[in-house]
């Protein structure tokens, strides 16, 4: 069976490490998995007046995007120990109108990547605690904090490292199985 993973990048900048993070990841997948990279940065500030209003046509394609995805892979970096406030915002958006989350029980995983050695952990916890509350069974095992982001990744995003690539390569595999198992 396919399956439709909607990718989720909490940065939003053209040379980021955790989109081309997440392009490894597409390129090493099973076949059965057909992603969608679902992009954050043109999503208003959540606001409930906006949304009584009616919500932005950001919002709106957002939401059918996630909604039409049968899982969701988030990969982000860490700021200031948390998650970037556009993934948070991303978060919120497709959480709302209440009863309505475009996120509901849909398999998810993290990978957080950072130039420095804690490899995003901060973030990817509290990112985790946001999918617990929305209901989406989480990937527990492999956790992917990945440090030293800048060294991992040559021309054309290429491996550097043979041990990066395994690891990546056990991280989406496992990711299948679970949406495999816990997909509705
Ligand atoms: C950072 N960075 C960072 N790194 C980290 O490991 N822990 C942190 O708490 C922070 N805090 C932080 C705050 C802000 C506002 C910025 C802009 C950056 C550094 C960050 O990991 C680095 O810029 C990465 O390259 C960002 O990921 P992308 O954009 O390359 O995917």
């Amino acid at each position: 069976q396919s399956y439709k993973v909607a990718v989720v990048v909490g940065s939003l900048r053209k040379e980021s490490v955790n989109r081309k993070a997440a392009e490894a990841l597409t390129r090493l997948a099973p076949e059965n998995l057909q992603f969608e990279f679902v992009e954050i940065g043109d999503l208003p500030h959540y606001d409930e007046d906006v949304e009584a209003a009616g919500a932005p046509a950001p919002w709106t394609r957002f939401r059918e995007q996630i909604s039409a995805s049968d899982a969701v892979l988030f990969v982000s970096p860490e700021y200031n120990r948390s998650v970037p406030g556009a993934l948070k915002n991303a978060i919120d958006v497709g959480s709302r109108p209440y009863g309505e989350s475009a996120f509901a029980g849909k398999p998810t995983a993290v990978m957080s990547v950072s130039p420095g050695g804690i490899g995003g952990f901060g973030a990817n916890h509290h990112l985790r605690q946001s999918l617990v509350f929305l209901d989406m069974p989480v990937l527990q095992q492999p956790e992917a904090y990945v440090g030293g982001g800048y060294e991992l990744f040559g021309e054309q995003g290429a491996f550097k490292s043979d041990d990066t690539r395994k690891f990546f390569q056990g991280f989406i595999d496992a990711f299948a199985a679970w949406i495999a198992k816990t997909a509705a």
